[in-house]
């Protein structure tokens, strides 16, 4: 008889150990510990560290930002701004953790810390911990890189997740400006590397045991930390009821804003096998889909979006700019591009891209697989197909080739760290100067992301190697438009109405097709005279 692989045989061996971590220069051990007790919270509450604050409690504000160093792929040492408020502090396992009081002496300031003050880059002083992490995270990036120009895009990114509402950017991006330089200061990369190995998890699955008491606000549970895919799988198996979490960018904001008790968190960002990035030389769904062979990046669960992004760009080029508006910086640091595929949100960023090219996940449990198109993955609002002790273990992103034309589009009224309104990203492939093959994924338009089937229909045969006026013109383009605004019936709520988003899903479209017309138009917002109904 087969056995039921929701119930292992051999349930795995937990070793009830500390969390093991480097605050500054001090080397740290916690056991007992409530699953979502942050790092925010024991800095200020358990190690008396009040430089990082508490803005926003949700990822969104900055003020919280600290850096975390780990070893990347290539055993490099590697510095990162996160959001301290939403990441559980036992997930610093194995890491350097550093705030703005830990890098420099009020008699010997950090260049970071140096240039913020010759550059006036404080004024009340909230914001400004946070905004010297993300500094002091690029600037390490730099120095290890030995890579020394800032330039002004590259500040306004690092600084993508901080907002200050007194001083105003312009000193603080002079600051980002100034701090790099012949004199780098810090630790070595060897320094760091030893540091690091001195906290180097085992390869045993561990947990920092259940908190005794004492920890105001929070419900019982356990902080479940496999190291192994095979460990993850039989911890799934034998606490189905478990709480996966990777990056904890959307689970940290149940407990801080809705308090919601999350029982035993299965925390899979220690899962060495989940953190790879792999091409794969045939996909066989997004052959299927697109009638040729393809191969396909399967990203792990815990790669998270900033690494995932970047192992895309080079094959997205179009993309780029959607890659950098997923959020900001500390919180793409955190999260995982499968972990926003999971959360199965209506305007999460990845799923309709994935959806446009192709893309399918790899859903485990107990050693066997299945891979499902994405769009069979969703049933509904917050409903998939994952059954009882099955996670999602990669997601395939196909690679289309240079005749497929891709972008991905987003409105939201902020540019950064923002939530869609409407999302739309088309693969468009085009033969002799016709679209021959389609595939167009939605955000915001329904009650889960989708594929747009009708309106990929009504794009086949379209002619676009004509003038962009002409092609805007055309019957062919008029009548895809009209397929997009109709297709879908989606909501009215705060961030647009529907009619909003039917015409403006419809113009994104046009918005793609125009990038394959001849003169191809800028297609900056206010420059493209919209179709109206
Ligand atoms: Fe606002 Fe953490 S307190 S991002
Ligand atoms: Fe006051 Fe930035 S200095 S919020």
């Amino acid at each position: 008889m087969a056995s039921d692989p929701s119930s292992p045989d051999t349930p795995p061996e937990l070793r009830v150990r500390p969390v093991r971590f480097w605050h500054g220069r001090k080397l740290v051990e916690l056991e007992g510990l409530p699953p979502a007790f942050t790092v925010l919270e024991w800095l200020r509450e358990e190690a008396g560290c009040h430089a990082a604050k508490e803005g926003c409690a949700e990822g969104d504000c900055g003020a919280c930002t600290v850096a975390v160093t780990d070893l990347d792929g290539a055993g490099n040492p590697r510095v990162r701004a996160i959001n301290a408020c939403i990441q559980p502090v036992a997930a610093l396992d194995g890491k350097l953790l550093a705030t703005a009081g830990d890098i420099g002496e009020p008699d010997a300031l950090h260049p970071v810390q140096t240039a913020m003050v010759t550059h006036h880059g404080s004024q009340c002083g909230f914001c400004t911990p946070g905004i010297v992490m993300s500094l002091y995270a690029m600037y390490e990036g730099r120095r290890l890189a030995d890579d020394a120009a800032v330039g002004r895009e590259d500040a306004v990114r690092a600084l993508s997740g901080n907002l200050c509402r007194c001083t105003g950017y312009r000193p603080i991006l002079d600051a980002a400006q100034a701090m790099c330089g012949p004199d780098w200061q810090g630790e070595t990369a060897d320094a760091m590397r030893e540091r690091l190995v001195r906290v180097a998890p085992g390869p045993q699955a561990w947990t920092p045991g259940e908190a005794a008491g004492g920890f105001d606000g929070h419900a019982r549970g356990r902080f479940l930390a496999p190291r192994t895919l095979a460990q993850l799988a039989a911890l799934r198996a034998t606490h189905p009821d478990s709480r996966i979490v990777a990056g904890a960018t959307d689970v940290g904001l149940w407990v801080t804003k809705h308090h919601r008790a999350l029982g035993d968190v299965l925390w899979i960002g220690g899962v060495s096998g989940l953190a790879a990035i792999d091409r794969i030389g045939r996909d066989a769904l997004a052959s299927s889909r697109w009638g040729r062979e393809l191969p396909c990046l399967e990203i792990g669960a815990a790669v998270t979006v900033e690494d995932a992004w970047r192992a895309l760009a080079p094959h997205f080029a179009a993309c780029i700019d959607y890659f950098d508006r997923f959020a900001s910086v500390p919180v793409r640091n955190s999260a995982t591009l499968v972990g926003n595929v999971a959360n199965g949100s209506p305007i999460g960023d990845t799923a309709p891209l994935l959806i446009a090219l192709g893309g399918s996940v790899v859903l485990h449990r107990q050693g066997q697989e299945r891979i499902l198109p994405l769009t069979d993955f969703y049933h509904g609002y917050q409903k998939n197909d994952l059954r009882p002790g099955e996670f999602i273990r990669a997601v395939r992103v196909p690679l289309l080739g240079a005749d497929v034309s891709v972008h991905a589009w987003k409105l939201s009224k902020r540019v950064e760290q923002d939530i869609s309104a409407v999302a739309v990203a088309t693969a468009l492939r085009v033969e002799r100067g016709r679209i021959v093959a389609a595939g167009v994924g939605v955000g915001g338009m329904a009650a889960v992301s989708s594929r747009a089937v009708r309106t990929e229909q009504a794009l086949l045969g379209l002619r676009v190697d004509v003038p962009a006026a002409t092609l805007r013109d055309s019957a062919g383009m008029r009548a895809a438009w009209q397929a997009m605004h109709d297709e879908f019936d989606p909501l009215d709520d705060l961030r647009a109405n529907a009619a909003y988003r039917r015409q403006a899903a419809a113009n994104l479209l046009l918005r793609s097709c125009l990038q394959l017309a001849r003169q191809a138009p800028a297609t900056r917002l206010g420059e493209l005279a919209a179709i109206q109904p």
